[in-house]
């Protein structure tokens, strides 16, 4: 695997350097970037560091939301350019449109090192048509393209991957990392690799679950997922939700030979929004129980199969979260794995927002911005925003 970075270009100095990154954050009520949702744009911020300090000027675009190609001011991106003006201790000016007479004349006046963000890119609706028209209109503005949205790199869309074509492209340091430690787990994982997979549905890690059982040792499952592979065992789920359109999939695998490892307990209740979860075997949930979270017993199984780990890839919780009564098998493994000497690569969005409010963010290899993307990656997919810079 080659990547066509931007660490390879030389002479970077007074180049126009088209940007696209992912600063799709979750805004607070008052419309601003919260504190502890700027992971995306903190990540960022090396790339654009990098150009502004060769001495390019840094033209980035961007989406916030789905505002399928209407002006909707409640996704501009005001609140995101306030936050990466400080996170990178720089003025960055906000475009009021994204191509046009006024996005020109910025453009024309920015000097060396300068930084300007174009308004939401999917305001115009030709961007997720993949239009190729409008991905010129906006090659025009710049000598190079750089790709550093690796969490938008699996939309065919054409500020991700038609502009490809109409300029020299590459890969920003966030992407390239991205690529280098998903890749790496995928393709040549330090051994033996153990996967953990949890989060709310099986439908939708079912194909990175099947890619990982070529390579990992141990796969660990957890979180509402999990249900639906413990229902095809012949156990009792009480009534949690399961995937029945699934069970046909989950059959083809080999539950018998130990690579994939279910929980052996959990913690129970009656209502999501229960304050107290009670903890059982999962031989013994009741009809009326759902499960909520994995329980002691589960924790230490899998605290012991990580122990003989050199790499850890983990994607979604093991629990429902968003409760802290359920929270407790999720934040468990955050500390093992956060004081495991092996390589631990992470992802999801909501395992990461957590490992960023425990802050043990410092403490994993590496924390994937990807949501879908790092999943269709995983899944082996050649993702549309890499085509023209990974070979
Ligand atoms: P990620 O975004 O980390 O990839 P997903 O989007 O697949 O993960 O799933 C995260 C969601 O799954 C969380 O909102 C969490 O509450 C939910 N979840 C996990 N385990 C359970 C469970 N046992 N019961 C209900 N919801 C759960
Ligand atoms: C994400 O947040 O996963 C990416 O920015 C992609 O957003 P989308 O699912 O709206 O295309
Ligand atoms: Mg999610």
């Amino acid at each position: 695997m080659t990547i066509k970075s931007i660490s390879q270009v030389r002479n970077l100095k007074g180049q126009r350097v088209l940007l696209r990154a992912d600063f799709n954050v979750p805004l607070t009520k008052n419309g601003q970037v919260g504190n502890s949702e700027d992971f995306r744009i903190v990540r960022t911020a090396p790339t654009i560091k990098y150009l502004t300090g060769k001495g390019a000027k840094v033209i980035i675009m961007a989406h916030l939301g789905r505002p399928e190609g209407k002006v909707n001011p409640k996704l501009s991106l005001k609140p995101v350019a306030k936050r990466l003006s400080q996170v990178i201790k720089q003025s960055v000016k906000l475009s009021p449109e994204i191509i046009g007479s006024k996005t020109d004349k910025l453009v024309s006046q920015m000097k060396n090192g300068e930084v300007l963000l174009l308004e939401n890119i999917r305001f115009d609706a030709r961007e997720e048509k993949a239009d190729k028209g409008f991905a010129k209109q906006l090659a025009k503005l710049a000598d190079i393209y750089v790709n550093d949205g690796f969490a938008v790199s699996h939309r065919d869309q054409a500020s991700v991957s038609t502009i490809q074509q109409f300029l020299p492209s590459y890969a920003g340091l966030l992407l390239e990392a991205e690529i280098k430690y998903l890749g790496g787990a995928l393709k040549n994982p330090k051994k033996p690799l153990v996967v953990i997979i949890g989060g709310a549905k099986i439908s939708t890690k079912m194909k990175v679950i099947k890619n990982f059982t070529k390579v990992a040792k141990r796969i660990l499952l957890g979180g509402a997922l999990a249900n639906t592979v413990l229902k095809v065992m012949g156990l009792s789920v009480g009534k949690s939700a399961i995937e029945p359109e699934m069970f046909a999939e989950v059959k083809k695998f080999k539950l018998t030979d130990n690579q994939i490892v279910v929980p052996v307990d959990g913690l129970m209740a009656i209502k999501t929004e229960a304050k107290k979860g009670r903890t059982d075997a999962l031989a013994d949930v009741r009809k009326d129980e759902l499960i909520l979270d994995i329980g002691p017993d589960t924790v230490k199984l899998y605290e012991s199969i990580l122990k003989s780990a050199k790499m850890v890839m983990w994607n979604g919780p093991m629990g429902l979260i968003e409760n802290p009564a359920f929270a407790g098998g999720t934040k468990k493994l955050i500390k093992i794995l956060a004081e495991s000497k092996a390589q631990t690569i992470v992802g999801g969005g909501e395992t990461v927002q957590m490992i960023r409010k425990m802050k043990l963010e410092n403490k994993f290899s590496f924390i994937s911005t990807g949501g879908g993307a790092m999943l269709e990656f995983l899944e082996g997919k050649k993702l549309p925003g890499l085509k023209k810079i990974v070979k």
